[in-house]
């Protein structure tokens, strides 16, 4: 970094113009569209199949690929980047890092930051985009498969299920980052139709499910953690707020698996949604389900805003 920023600085420089002013770029590009500077890229759950087209095509003409070390699959970094030179983000900081992915950016070269499942969820990219943004080196998000889609791909379920859960909560543990009061892992069950699905959550999944017990949940709800989903080693191991935790033990699994609470797991329970049921025919209504429709009348009764 520059010896006046340090990265907290940097941050909070760049959150303060976003709050004055939109960023143009957001109205200039798509999602998924090739721009200038540095790609946040998704890598997907692992399997390199999951990558997006944008994203391999962006590995494929990378010099520097800066990725997310172990939760990365090593066989992805050899399929697309065995020309570039490819450095583990783990262990490095920001001062490490941005310096890094600035100088070579400076230099020419093209510069992919490649993350685990999508960059949006739980990786920390918004921090790094901030300093390098900040340093005059434009960046951009290339989104990915999150680990909780290819763990509900896996378990072959839906992790919305009409009459079953209308919620999904992407959410973590209480830990050395997260505090008790911050953790909301007992509401999220309590409210009942809610898919709740834990990040960075394997070395705790019996003290999460003691605590939902002593709290009182139901021992019987449905839970599922899936292990390295879309590796070769995926494993999924199924159980209740009261077996689970012993399972996980018994397994030894700490970290790497999507840990997920509700009756969704299961795929049981759920009745047939209104969207192939005659929606059309009974005018505006917000509960119409899925999201493959574009026949609505208009956009206040498109299924497709509101699906299931
Ligand atoms: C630092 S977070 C990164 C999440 C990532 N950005 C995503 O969208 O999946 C790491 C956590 O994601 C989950 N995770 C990542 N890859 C996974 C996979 N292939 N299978 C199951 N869980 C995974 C685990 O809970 C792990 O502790």
């Amino acid at each position: 970094m520059s010896d006046e920023t340090d990265p907290q600085s940097a941050i909070d420089a760049q959150g303060e113009q976003r709050r004055a002013e939109l960023d143009d770029r957001i109205f200039e590009h798509n999602a998924g569209d090739e721009q200038e500077g540095i790609p946040f890229v998704g890598a997907g759950p692992g399997d390199p199949r999951l990558l997006t087209v944008a994203g391999k095509e962006l590995l494929e003409e990378a010099d520097l690929v800066v990725h997310a070390g172990s939760l990365v699959n090593s066989e992805l970094l050899e399929e697309y980047c065995d020309h570039a030179e490819t450095v583990s983000s783990i262990g490095k900081d920001l001062e490490e890092l941005i310096p890094l992915m600035r100088d070579a950016h400076e230099d020419g070269d093209n510069v992919v930051r490649l993350h685990s499942g999508d960059p949006a969820i739980y990786g920390a990219a918004l921090e790094q985009m901030d300093a390098l943004e900040h340093e005059g080196v434009p960046t951009y998000f290339v989104p990915g498969v999150t680990s909780a889609f290819a763990a509900s791909a896996t378990l072959r379920t839906q992790l919305t299920l009409n009459e079953v859960s209308n919620h999904v909560a992407f959410t973590r543990p209480q830990g050395k980052t997260l505090t008790e009061e911050d953790d909301h892992i007992g509401e999220f069950v309590e409210m009942g139709d809610v898919t709740t699905c834990i990040y960075l959550g394997t070395h705790a999944v019996a003290d999460t499910m003691d605590r939902l017990i002593d709290d009182g949940h139901d021992p019987e709800i449905p839970v599922a953690v899936v292990y390295h989903a879309s590796w070769p080693d995926e494993d999924v191991i199924v159980g209740t707020i009261g077996t689970i935790g012993e399972k996980i033990e018994e397994a030894g699994y700490r970290a790497s698996a999507m840990v997920i609470i509700g009756d969704a797991v299961t795929g049981a329970g759920y009745e047939r949604s209104y969207l192939y049921d005659g929606w059309a025919d009974r005018g505006p209504d917000d509960d119409a389900d899925d999201d493959s429709s574009e026949t609505a009348d208009s956009e206040q009764t498109d299924p497709a805003e509101t699906t299931q």
